[in-house]
């Protein structure tokens, strides 16, 4: 077989041993060589198509031509951004684009209007066929800044380009603009009221669910400016902790924090990195250590009103990069966001005066990109809106560890939880609200190491409850809801060393998920979102030689409107097999279809 040479960067996760030295690279860039196609598949990342798919949009704008070619240390990208004129519109969505053709690394990207971030994005490898994609996100949420007019649009892609690394990144944004609201008769003069002017009898909602009912202000709390760093903070170090300063309008009757997080560096993979007294005992020279807690923690004024124990999202050159051609992993091109509800806490804000939003990312090793958008929904009637704090129960977060270890064998079993409950009274148009918030966030870690360390196995979950109820002294409960999430990951590696310095073969199984369950009011989800992946690949210093990979992934939504699965694998880079069904019935899902 004839064997191109490609350049992926290959982010090895696990320490082993032998005569091979720890692949804990500091140069996290390998090369690997990949069967040559003439025409490479689109990449792909399997999620539910979303509801416009099929509609023609009311309008498109095309807002972004960008080829990133040596960017690092550059400012982000900016482009114009104006609402479309004469065009009725009730949902948005951004669709990337993006070709590229050469050797180049995964890189981190994302999307800034107004410094409020609006996606957050990782690049696939490029191959010397070339690759291209395209993803689509819904982008309604940020309706109240896409009405607005002569403001910023930021993209960052940092990325070096030189004689070896040729890969430069083509990228298109254009944003799509429907009218799902229009009257059944097609007539576009007399369109119905628009959500964002509902005024003044709005419902109460306790959803999380942002899209529903876009907020009517959004503030980022990104970094300042559109320096070379970008609108996201930077995390080396718990340490580290951000603050900006932000006053709120005094109307405002609901609040949400949206977090964006990405793990890079050396904790790319924080859930399988080992403690430093192992690193220390064996005489490791590996920087990827700390063990394996970490929580992004979300602060107002003093206090912690919120924290995100993240999904682990793996870039294309992570773990094994040929598991990623052409299904990248869960969360690959659009990263999860995490919402937190602050409306309890809005007798602490309505005083006139700016408060401080922070972050601080827990035990962190470098580093960590973080910020967030602020979503205010804000009251036009004629009520002056006051609000009272009535419960803030936020203890530490327990973690225990136990481990057990000789020499290079061993086991690290971290557990941690968190329980919070916070409630407030917020007096509006709508009446007086009392919403009562509380979460229950655990995790439990095990990483452990056998034959000499040259067999790794990580389980690690996270499970994340939430629940929101909303209360009137007369009427009792008039809204609640509830989001179970799961992220489960299992990752064992087997290596061998191999003849010469600094070679390895490495054989690696990977399953992760993402599960979602959603109750509210009238409504209920499931979702369920798998991926196992089996490989190996025969490593040489930073270069991986040859490889194989293969993805088989399962997503399952059911709601209490509709259905969606899809069935696929890949393997050696290709598709081989792909089913899509949108039915309910014995044909549909069951919300637990992998095999
Ligand atoms: C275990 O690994 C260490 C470090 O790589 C090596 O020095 C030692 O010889 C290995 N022991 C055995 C029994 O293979
Ligand atoms: C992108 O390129 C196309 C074709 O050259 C052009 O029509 C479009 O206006 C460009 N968009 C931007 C934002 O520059
Ligand atoms: C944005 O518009 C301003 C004013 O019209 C213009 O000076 C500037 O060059 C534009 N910026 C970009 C990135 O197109
Ligand atoms: C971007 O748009 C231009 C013009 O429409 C097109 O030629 C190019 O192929 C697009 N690039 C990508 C990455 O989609
Ligand atoms: C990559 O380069 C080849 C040959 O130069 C060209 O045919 C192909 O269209 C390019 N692909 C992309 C995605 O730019
Ligand atoms: C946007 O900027 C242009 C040029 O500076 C100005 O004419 C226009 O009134 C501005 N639009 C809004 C909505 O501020
Ligand atoms: C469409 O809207 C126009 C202007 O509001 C109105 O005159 C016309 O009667 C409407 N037509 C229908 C079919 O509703
Ligand atoms: C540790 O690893 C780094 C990078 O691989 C290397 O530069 C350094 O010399 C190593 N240190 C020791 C003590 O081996
Ligand atoms: C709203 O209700 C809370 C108790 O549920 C009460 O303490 C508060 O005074 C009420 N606020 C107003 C403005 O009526
Ligand atoms: C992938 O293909 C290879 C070669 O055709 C085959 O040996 C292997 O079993 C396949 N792997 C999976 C998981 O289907």
């Amino acid at each position: 077989m004839h064997l191109s040479l490609l350049l992926l960067s290959v982010l090895v996760v696990l320490p082993l041993s032998g005569a091979s030295p720890p692949p804990f690279q500091h140069h996290p860039f390998p090369r690997t060589r990949r069967t040559a196609s003439s025409q490479h598949p689109k990449l792909i990342e399997v999620t539910r198509p979303l509801p416009y798919d099929s509609l023609t949009p009311a309008c498109s704008l095309p807002l972004f031509n960008h080829s990133f070619g040596n960017t690092y240390n550059l400012p982000p990208t900016a482009a114009n951004y104006s609402a479309p004129l004469d065009c009725t519109w009730s949902n948005a969505v951004l669709q990337f684009s993006g070709a590229s053709n050469g050797t180049q690394y995964d890189r981190i990207s994302a999307v800034w209007l107004a410094g409020a971030e609006l996606l957050r994005t990782s690049t696939p490898e490029p191959t010397p066929e070339g690759i291209s994609w395209t993803f689509r996100k819904d982008i309604t949420r940020y309706s109240a800044l896409l009405r607005r007019s002569n403001l910023t649009l930021s993209v960052m892609l940092e990325n070096i380009v030189d004689d070896f690394y040729t890969g430069i990144f083509h990228v298109n944004i254009t944003f799509l603009f429907y009218n799902l609201r229009k009257s059944p008769l097609g007539n576009k003069s007399s369109p119905r009221k628009l959500v964002h002017n509902r005024q003044p009898s709005f419902t109460p909602t306790a959803s999380l669910e942002l899209d529903q009912i876009p907020a009517d202000l959004i503030i980022p709390v990104s970094a300042a400016g559109a320096g070379e760093e970008g609108f996201w903070f930077r995390f080396q170090s718990e340490n580290d902790a951000v603050y900006r300063e932000i006053q709120i309008p005094s109307n405002t009757y609901r609040a949400v924090i949206e977090v964006y997080v990405s793990a890079h560096g050396d904790d790319e993979f924080w859930y399988s990195n080992p403690p430093d007294y192992y690193i220390e005992r064996n005489g490791l020279n590996i920087t990827r250590g700390h063990g394996v807690y970490r929580e992004v923690l979300v602060k107002l004024d003093d206090s912690v009103v919120g924290s995100v124990l993240p999904f682990p999202v793996i870039f294309t050159g992570g773990i094994n990069p040929l598991f990623w051609d052409p299904i990248v992993a869960i969360g690959a091109f659009s990263l999860p966001s995490y919402k937190i509800e602050l409306t309890p806490f809005l007798g602490m804000l309505l005083d006139d005066k700016p408060h401080y939003f922070g972050f601080g990312v827990a035990e962190a090793i470098p580093f960590w990109l973080v910020d967030a958008n602020l979503h205010l929904w804000l009251d036009d009637g004629p009520v002056h809106v006051s609000a009272g704090l009535i419960k803030y129960r936020n203890p530490n977060n327990r973690i225990q560890r136990e481990s057990s270890f000789a020499k290079l064998d061993g086991k690290f079993r971290t557990v941690g939880q968190r329980d919070s409950e916070f409630s407030g009274w917020v007096y509006s148009s709508a009446g007086n609200l009392t919403t009562r918030v509380i979460t229950k966030l655990q995790f439990d870690n095990e990483v452990s190491y056998k034959s000499n360390g040259t067999i790794v196995n990580v389980e690690h979950k996270v499970t994340v409850q939430k629940q929101i109820e909303i209360t009137m002294p007369s009427s009792g409960t008039v809204a609640t809801s509830s989001v179970d999430s799961k992220y489960p990951l299992k990752l064992k590696t087997t290596s061998a060393a191999r003849s010469g310095p600094e070679n390895y073969l490495m054989s690696t199984d990977l399953e992760v998920s993402y599960e979602e369950e959603k109750k509210m009011d009238h409504f209920e989800s499931q979702m369920k979102n798998k991926q196992k992946c089996k490989g190996w690949m025969l490593v040489q210093g930073n270069d991986v030689l040859s490889g194989a990979g293969a993805t088989s992934q399962t997503y399952t939504v059911k709601d209490s409107l509709s259905c969606y699965s899809r069935k696929i694998s890949a393997n050696e880079s290709a598709v081989v097999s792909d089913a899509e069904n949108f039915l309910c019935g014995s044909m549909g899902v069951s919300g637990s279809s992998d095999s």
